[in-house]
């Protein structure tokens, strides 16, 4: 079974990933962190060093290689579903979950997480807010080709193993 969680950044992929992977005995993937891994750089240099393109490049390539890793769930950067046929390659090899969390919720999270995003760096609340709802506007009909779609993450998990186990 392969699993791939979708959805914006700060939208809960990882913590629910985690919990996944847990309940039903898969693996957990971080596809971030497995790319950070197989690069010997952080994104943030990645982006610095190659830009948005070099990252997205190298993102796919971690995405090809997850998508041959049986029992997993890989939690994908909040990007990874918007470029190349990406959608399609998930979509083809496993199951996909769009975890559709409101604007407002993301960016209160966003402004608390300590995690390096090269794309809202230094950006203030009202900044952020703007540049999260229009970039949704572009990644939406990405997101939307996925098997799943969970608007309440936190408190949802029974459900979602259930539509999961239905799926399989
Ligand atoms: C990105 C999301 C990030 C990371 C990179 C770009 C995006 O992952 O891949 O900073 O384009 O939305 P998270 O969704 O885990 O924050």
């Amino acid at each position: 079974m392969r699993i791939y969680l979708i959805g914006y950044m700060g939208c809960g992929k990882s913590t629910l990933g985690l919990k996944l992977a847990g309940e039903l005995d898969l693996t957990f993937i971080d596809l971030d962190k497995f790319l950070e891994e197989r690069n010997y750089k952080t994104v943030p240099q990645i982006f610095s060093e190659f830009g948005e393109e070099g990252f997205r490049l190298r993102e796919r390539r971690a995405l090809e290689e997850v998508s041959e890793f049986t029992d997993v769930v890989v939690a994908t950067g909040g990007g990874a579903p918007c470029f190349y046929d990406n959608m399609e390659l998930m979509n083809r090899t496993g199951i996909t979950v769009f975890l559709d969390i409101e604007t407002s919720i993301i960016a209160e999270r966003l402004i608390k997480s300590k995690t390096e995003r090269p794309l809202i760096a230094g950006k203030s609340k009202a900044e952020l807010v703007r540049f999260i709802q229009e970039s949704l506007k572009k990644r939406k009909p990405f997101y939307e080709q996925a098997q799943l779609r969970i608007s309440k993450p936190d408190g949802a998990l029974n459900e979602i193993i259930a539509e999961i186990r239905q799926k399989k």
